[in-house]
């Protein structure tokens, strides 16, 4: 499938694919790995779909070499993985593992090798099971345990990689994990999730100093997902229930990190609970990054209930993706420049965004996945509109690279632009796959012809 007109982007954008440790890895028992919440959690009946847990995975921590070739056939610039806090230092805090070091030392060397540019992020919501039985997040020396972590990690590769994300999606980590019990380690307290959303974000800003000591070239970067929340009619109390959504979906993180505040409306709302703040804390986390990572996959629309309460309503038309989300391209490009003009970072790259499908392997052996193609097309070109209004968006990471185990919904849902057959772990390449290597192609040309030679440039 070919999609019309070409897709222009500025100079040096990075085309790249994103994964998760405790996604892809497996390996859960190797090289002096520790326990992850995520391994406790999907242990716990009922929490994950059918059962399904991260112990094998797409077995990336020994399958990576070929991974890599995937990735240069497909001809991306990055990519984008999480470090497993619990391979480095496996209880959370003290003794490393010099194993767990070694296997992001060969992952990193073999992307170089690759012409791959390596983006880690260093916290992709695999917390040590041993910081959890100390309070988890909702402690704060698991802030002081993140940044020691971190420094490991980047005292080891610091000198190759140059991209750091902090965190992935503190929404999800703190929130989800810790206020809505749906991801690890499935607590439900309103005052649990303020403290954990207060710690991540401190460990966030405490450690992007720190990794500029340990590495002075390094450019530190945190990713925050956002969704435009849309209210479903004119009316007042709607509007007020898409305002308030958007306060603690959007604003609870994008707030303390570029203005070093919580979005008031949120404190009054939560309260009696209350972000355990520090003096100093707030001017920490809004420590000046060099990057701000967006993730956006759909968006919300809302209404308000009878007593007010913001309530979700489905989009009327369009086909949802599997996991029933929305396909609403305009709303990357609505993120963008709402971004741009709010908090205004010096640099965005869209680190997340994708679709799953009910993808099959038809009698030809191949995977057929068009609604894939006709998604990312569209977001892909929400992401060059944004840009060519300003918007510094300088690289767009597809999730996924491989079909992957999808948190709570485990295997059922499929992201890869490389379908996994999960029996055998055979990566097959959907035609997204060969699609996203010829937008990238084709995106390249006029860079090409502009640093070409004079003679082969002219007519
Ligand atoms: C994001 C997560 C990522 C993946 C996608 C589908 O919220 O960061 O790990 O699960 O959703």
């Amino acid at each position: 499938m070919t999609t019309e007109g070409g897709i222009v982007v500025p100079r040096g954008f990075l085309w790249g694919t994103a994964t998760a440790a405790y996604q892809i890895e497996g390996a859960a028992r190797e090289d002096g790995r520790g326990e992850s919440i995520w391994d406790r959690f999907a242990a716990t009946p009922g929490k994950v779909r059918a059962g399904d847990t991260g112990e094998v995975a797409c077995d990336f921590y020994h399958r990576y070499r070929k991974d890599i070739e995937l990735m240069r056939e497909l001809g991306v610039d990055a990519f984008r993985f999480s470090v497993a806090w619990p391979r480095v230092v496996p209880e959370g805090r003290g003794r490393i593992e010099p194993r767990g070091l070694d296997f992001y030392d060969r992952l990193v060397e073999s992307l170089l090798e690759a012409g791959i540019r390596p983006f880690p992020t260093l916290y992709h919501w695999d917390l040590p099971q041993a910081l959890e039985d100390a309070g988890g997040w909702t402690s704060r020396s698991t802030a002081e345990a993140f940044v020691e972590y971190a420094e490991a990690v980047v005292a080891r590769l610091g000198d190759r990689v140059r991209d750091w994300t902090t965190h992935n999606e503190p929404f999800c980590s703190a929130w989800l994990g810790y206020a809505e019990g749906r991801h690890a380690p499935g607590r439900r307290s309103v005052a649990d999730g303020l403290a954990a959303v207060h710690h991540v974000l401190l460990s966030h800003g405490l450690a992007v100093e720190a990794i500029r000591r340990e590495a002075r070239e390094a450019r530190v970067g945190i990713v925050l997902d956002c969704v435009p929340v849309h209210a479903a009619g004119d009316g007042l109390a709607d509007r007020d229930a898409a305002r308030y959504v958007d306060a603690l979906r959007n604003r609870l993180y994008f707030e303390p990190v570029f203005h070093g505040a919580y979005p008031d409306e949120v404190l009054a709302e939560l309260a009696p609970a209350r972000p355990p703040l520090r003096p100093g804390d707030l001017e920490a986390i809004a420590a000046p990054i060099d990057f701000l990572g967006v993730n956006n996959y759909s968006r919300r629309i809302v209404r308000a209930g009878e007593s007010g309460e913001p309530v979700d309503v489905r989009a009327s038309s369009g086909a949802p993706t599997a996991t029933g989300w929305e396909v609403y391209p305009q709303g990357l490009y609505e993120v963008l420049t709402r971004i741009q003009r709010d908090y205004a970072p010096p640099v965005v790259y869209v680190t997340e965004n994708g679709a799953a499908y009910s993808d099959v392997r038809t009698h030809d052996g191949r995977v057929h996945d068009p609604e894939r193609i006709a998604y990312l097309d569209g977001y892909i070109r929400a992401t060059a509109r944004a840009a060519a209004e300003g918007v510094p968006v300088r690289g767009y990471f597809v999730w996924s690279l491989l079909d992957n185990f999808e948190w709570a919904e485990g295997y059922a849902k499929r992201f890869g632009l490389v379908y996994v057959d999960y029996p055998t772990l055979e990566r097959v390449p959907k035609d997204s796959f060969a699609w996203y290597g010829e937008t990238i192609a084709q995106a390249r040309l006029p860079e090409m012809a502009a640093s070409a030679p004079e003679e082969v440039r002219r007519p």
